[in-house]
Parts: structure tokens; sequence; C-alpha cells
């Protein structure tokens, strides 16, 4: 067997209370894509951040080619052989994409008093075409790129340094195809060079489909590294979550539901370019899927209903003929929103948990309507926080440090507490692992059996079939189809409807 390129042993890292990491052994072989999985929080970008110089470890010993390994910093690791690709956009918007690539060596190019900015440039686009990305130049504006071209500009960054180890941390997921191509290829290039990629990611057919070994954390232990002949989906869950979990983990009943009773009702809703025409009707104890291309007009038909957008023509009521005009009215008559982008709509992320969760539920702690005692409010948070397991340090931690899947449980938090009559979600497992989904979905069958109503608005097709009594498909601002919930649904019936 070939001597690792990385080895970290019995690396410990706490924040606080949060143990991140427990004592992990992990080395990256030359000529390998190891990927490592686990869920939100399990302690993936900890261990990989550590490796690549971004903080340190409280304990624990690394060794880079067999010599010990204390890089300082990223851009020190990057220099002595470990680059990391980071989840959050690493990337300045008031320059050039040169000037993002060569930020710290503009000196490089100085020729006498002056940048030579067109060799620059010519610097920027051979290091740019070297990854395949040969779209974007060096002399545009970082800020005239979109998401995904910002990505491989911190892609070709790190490649051009000609790392030994390339770490990627849930890079793919803001990636469309062809950038995830791009990024593929990169990676293996580094495998035919006999280097390293560690590869993080919470999509389990992508991991097995890139990496040669996979490495599962669960609460900042290693759990299990399954070489490629072993990798098999339904183990590998049951490694992350630590019990067995079946493929299916939607509802298990295929009986829609037969109540009549009106919760919300949305008529004949236009909105010039985004809603044409669109009549729903959600019934009390009912779950309503809503499906579509992303543009379908479903979002902004979410936003309708909790009346944070009001449409041009037509009206939004509830079962008891109450208007909907705005989101006041909307929480007045116990009707919840998680919208799709979460973090700036949904969640104070500098706030903590507590306030995140507490503001919403105002009306159902406060004694007498405007009393507010502090033991309340603690008492209040504490039962979402145990309830939904969210995974913190304790109630005043800031959400900002929190991981997708316990944001998400908190936006979840700040409606069920409240004890929301009416949820509307758009897009709530988005970015969240199986184990946070598994129990959304138990959550929702939960509502369900208690009679509440809830829309959900998704991109998955899986999990829309998985769950709804009724299934309404959109395209271009107008209603196209509905199934009823039944066993024989399949994607391919639905999917015509909306394209
Ligand atoms: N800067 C930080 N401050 C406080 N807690 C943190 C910080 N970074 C990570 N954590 C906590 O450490 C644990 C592991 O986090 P992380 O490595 O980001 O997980 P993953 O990448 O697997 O989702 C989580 O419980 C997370 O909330
Ligand atoms: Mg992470």
């Amino acid at each position: 067997m070939k001597a690792p390129i990385l080895q970290m042993k019995n690396i410990h890292k706490r924040f606080s209370s949060t143990i991140a990491l427990d004592g992990v052994d992990l080395d990256a072989f030359p000529g390998e894509i190891c990927g490592l999985i686990g869920e939100n929080g399990s302690g993936k970008s900890t261990i990989s951040s550590i490796a690549a110089g971004m903080q340190k470890a409280d304990e624990g010993e690394m060794f880079f080619r067999g010599e010990p390994w204390s890089p300082v910093s990223m851009i020190d690791a990057l220099e002595k052989g470990i680059g990391m690709i980071v989840q959050e956009s690493g990337t300045i918007s008031g320059i050039s994409v040169a000037e993002n690539l060569f930020l710290a060596e503009v000196k490089k190019f100085r020729k006498g008093p002056v940048v030579d900015r067109e060799e620059m440039n010519r610097q920027a686009d051979l290091a740019l075409d070297a990854i395949g990305a040969s779209d974007i130049r060096g002399n545009m504006p970082m800020s005239a790129l979109d998401f995904q071209a910002r990505k491989l500009v911190e892609i070709a960054k790190v490649v051009m340094k000609d790392p030994d180890v390339l770490v990627v941390d849930e890079t793919s997921t803001a990636l469309s195809h062809e950038g995830r191509n791009i990024l593929y290829d990169v990676m293996r290039r580094f495998r035919e060079e006999d280097k390293a990629v560690l590869f993080i990611s919470h999509d389990l057919d992508e991991i097995m489909d890139v990496c040669d070994t996979l490495t599962v954390l669960r609460d900042g232990n290693l759990i299990r590294t399954f070489s490629k002949e072993e990798f098999n989906p339904d183990a590998i869950r049951m490694s992350m979550i630590g019990r067995e979990l079946k493929g299916d983990y939607y509802r298990s009943d295929f009986i829609p539901s037969s109540l009549d009773e009106i919760a919300l009702k949305g008529e004949d809703l236009s909105i010039p370019g985004e809603l044409d025409g669109v009549d729903l009707t959600l019934r009390k104890g009912e779950i309503v899927g809503i499906g579509g291309l992303s543009h379908c007009g479903m979002h902004t038909l979410g936003k309708v209903l909790f009346g944070a957008i009001r449409p041009e023509s037509g009206r939004v009521v509830t079962g008891d003929g109450s208007e909907i005009r705005d989101e006041g009215s909307s929480m007045k008559h116990n009707i919840g929103y998680v919208a799709k982008d979460r973090d700036t709509e949904s969640l104070n992320l500098t706030a903590s948990i507590r306030d995140n969760i507490a503001i919403a539920g105002l009306d159902r702690y406060a004694v007498s309507g405007f009393l507010l005692t502090a033991g309340n409010e603690k008492k209040y948070v504490d039962k979402q926080i145990a309830d939904l397991s969210i995974k913190c340090s304790d109630r005043d931690q800031a959400v900002q440090q929190l991981s997708g899947g316990n944001k998400q449980k908190v936006v979840f938090g700040k409606w069920i507490g409240r004890g929301s009559d009416i949820l509307i979600l758009d897009c709530p497992t988005r970015g969240v692992d199986i184990g946070v989904k598994r129990d959304m979905y138990r959550l929702m069958s939960d509502m369900k059996k208690q009679g509440k109503a809830i829309l959900i608005i998704s991109e998955e097709l899986p999990e829309l079939i998985g769950m709804s009594d009724r299934l309404i498909i959109m395209k271009d601002g107008r209603i196209t189809k509905e199934f009823t919930r039944s066993e024989s649904l399949s994607d391919a019936d639905v999917i015509n409807y909306m394209i």
C-alpha cells in the first residue's frame, strides 16, 4: 500500500460546549479521491479546514508526506501543498477576475511603478483554461459573474497553485451540470497525477459516483471507511445516522385525505409574467404538494398565499372567509411560512437561536398578552430545541454558527412552536441531509394527523410524490395538472406536465 500524502491522527476540536471532532484519524492517499460524508454538523468542514490551515486542532497530530504538518493559514497551507475550495464564497466583488486570482501576488506583475495588467490577465486566462472554464476571462469584473462562475474562479485559484492535496467542501451543490463536470475533471486529473482529493458532499449518489473510498463521520467521530467495492447506499446511510433507515422514509400510507374543511384558498391569482389565474384550495388535514421547474411560478405562489406579495388580481382567503392581505393577517390566522432562501428571509443569522424562535412565538408565551417573562421564553425555546433535536451548544448560540440542517430546524421551530394551523413550506428540505429530512417528514405527517394543512413547494419530485395527498404541477405560471395520492404515481407521469 502506498504511503498517505496527508495523515491526521487523533484530531480533537471543540467550540465552547460543542464537540466538533472527537479524536478523528483520517488519511489521504495518492491517486485517490476520498469522499467524506455525514449529516450536517458531523464535523466534515471542521476536519478538512484544519488540514487546510483555516483553523487549528485542539489536540492531535498531522503529517504531510511524512513531515509534521502545521500550516498557520490557508495561504500557507496552499503554498505548501494543501488547497481547499471552501463552502462559503471566497471571492471579492469590486475587482477583476485576474485580481482575485492573484490577490496576494499582484507585485509579481509589477513593472517598475505599474502593474502589467495585460500579463496578469493573460496568466489568469491560462489558469481558467487549465480547468476548462474558458468562458470566464481575467479582465472581467468579478461582479459580472454569477454564483457558479465565481465558484469556478475559486477552483482555478486553488488549482493554479498545483497543490498535492485538494479539498473540496460541498462545492458541487452550488454548480450546474456543466460546472460539476469541470470540477470532476479537475478531481480526476489530480487522481491521474497521483495526488489526493478530499471530496465532501452530502449527496450520496454523487459521492459514490466520483469517489474511490468513502469515509463516514457522525457526531465528530469517524464511523467507517468504505472501499469502492463496499459501496452500498443502505449500509452507508445506516452508518451516517447510526440506525437502520430504509430507502423510503416518506409517508407509508397511500390513502389520500378525504376531509373537506377548507383551510386556505387562492382564487384566480395573477401577477403578470409570474402567475396566471391560479386557483388552489388547501384543506385541513391535507398535505398538498406543488411541483414544477424553478421558474414555473410556484415560489411566487407560496409568497402570495402567505401574504408576503400582493397579487395583481385575485385574492387569498381562509376557511372562515377572512382575506389574507399581508404577513400580519397571515400570522393572525396562524399561517406559517418557511422561505426557500431561508438565510435571508426566514432567519436573523446574527441573532441567537433563542431570539429567532422566540420572535414568532411572542404572543404564545407572553403572559396576559404583553408581559414577557424570561422564564417563559427560555422554557418555550428549550422545548423547541428538544422537540426538533436542534444540535447546538445552547439556546444563546448564534444561528450563523449552526449547520444548514440545524438552521432549517430553527425555522421550523419558529412556526411549529407557535402552533401554526397552516404551514407553507418552500423547499423545506433543500440542502439538508437525510436524517433531518426524515425528521421533517415525520413532523409533517404528525401535523397532518392533528388536522393541520400543509402546502409543500419543492423541486424534488420523490418527496412531493412521497408526501402529498394531492400533487399540483405548475408550468409558466399556471396549474397544468393535479394528481391524487397513489402508490403507482411515478416521476415519469409527472415530468411531462412540467416541461
Ligand atoms: N465556528 C464555530 N463555532 C461554533 N460551533 C461550530 C463552529 N464551526 C462548527 N461548529 C459546530 O461543530 C459541529 C461540526 O460542524 P461542521 O464541521 O461544520 O459540520 P459539517 O461540515 O459536517 O456540516 C457542528 O455542531 C457545528 O455547529
Ligand atoms: Mg460543512
